[in-house]
């Protein structure tokens, strides 16, 4: 969706779209400030119109009253406007920090600027595209290397912004709460048009298709995907794909499926699918006997085209 600069998409709000978790708390304090400021500007200029009247000319000689000061007046003047400041001071500044620190578990996105426009490196998947693909409700954090010339890039949906360094690097984060489609624009510095890039917000089986449509070998047959998902996740520095152990302290993977499994337990299963799954996912369920159980978890770590491919390199290993 494309948002004119000024008005919303929608001509019934004056705001862009909200779609982040840090939005509705920008525009919270935008409203408190508009309030205010309104506040303010009713009571002064409403004041200096009614006196204005009330005072007006009325022909000579007039003489005002001495005037006897109010201690009230004068401290409900300094205290109101006081309390005032200091609730947006304090507001603003929950929003700043909250907006420049990113939470440790962000997404890392690098984000490269050239003359044809933002390219995005998502670190954790390993996959470069020219559009940012995010996932709903996680927090996404971009490092924008912008090169020489000061940039500023935003995100008005997210309601957030962020300026290049002395180094040429921008870093802004979000959670997108929102599924859709948002501009990215840098506002000063780029020579092209204000819109640069637009990010799209996925809920998280359409992220993980994304991801898997656009993760280095994707077009490469499962058992092949399988053998670099094998060395990419670390299987290769404990597991042999051979049928010999290989000098590593872990069962070799070679020529086993189809065969019968033994465990600490002394119980048995045959080497499926299913359970070459549910090794990957909880290597501790069935710990086959003669090793430690130190092979980490992998659920939720690895997406579905990942493990498709495990279980078919494993399948495919003589
Ligand atoms: C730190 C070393 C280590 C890493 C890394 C590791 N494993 Fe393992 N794996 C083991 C050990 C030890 C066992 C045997 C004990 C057990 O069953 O948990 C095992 C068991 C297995 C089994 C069952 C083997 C059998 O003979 O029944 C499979 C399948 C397996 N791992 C696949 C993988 C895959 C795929 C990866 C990568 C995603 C991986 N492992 C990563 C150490 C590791």
């Amino acid at each position: 969706m494309t948002a004119t600069p000024l008005l919303g998409n929608n001509l019934t709000s004056w705001m862009p779209e909200s779609a982040s978790t840090l939005a509705p708390r920008v525009d919270a304090a935008y409203s408190l400030m508009l309030a205010f400021t309104s506040l303010v500007f009713l009571v002064l200029v409403g004041s200096a119109i009614f006196f204005v009247i009330k005072y007006r000319y009325r022909g000579l000689p007039q003489v005002t009253s001495a005037g006897s000061g109010s201690l009230l007046l004068h401290l409900s003047w300094a205290l109101i406007p006081g309390i005032m400041l200091v609730l947006m001071f304090q507001r603003g500044l929950e929003n700043y920090a909250d907006a420049t620190v990113a939470p440790g578990n962000a997404i890392d996105v690098q984000v490269n600027v050239d003359e044809d426009g933002l390219h995005y490196d998502i670190v954790p998947s390993s996959v470069k595209a020219d559009e940012l693909v995010v996932p709903l409700n996680q927090p996404v954090k971009l490092t924008i290397h912008g090169g020489d010339a000061a940039k500023t890039f935003a995100i008005p949906a997210f309601r957030t912004s962020a300026s290049t360094n002395e180094t040429g690097v921008a870093t802004l984060w979000f959670e997108a709460t929102q599924a859709g489609e948002f501009d990215l624009w840098c506002t000063a510095g780029c020579s092209d048009d204000l819109i640069v890039s637009q990010v799209s917000a996925l809920g998280d089986d359409e992220y993980g298709t994304w991801l898997d449509n656009n993760a280095p070998g994707s077009d490469l047959p499962l058992p092949e995907y399988g053998k670099m998902v094998f060395a990419e996740q670390g299987c290769v520095a404990c597991h042999s794909d051979t049928g010999d152990q290989a000098g590593k302290a872990c069962p070799p993977l070679g020529g086993q499926f189809g065969t019968q499994r033994t465990f600490v337990d002394g119980s048995n299963a045959t080497m499926d699918e299913a359970y070459v799954k549910e090794s990957i996912f909880k290597p501790n369920a069935k710990l086959v006997k003669g090793f430690q159980p130190v092979m980490p978890a992998f659920e939720g770590r690895l997406r579905e085209r990942q493990i498709d491919g495990l279980v078919a390199y494993i399948k495919s290993l003589k």
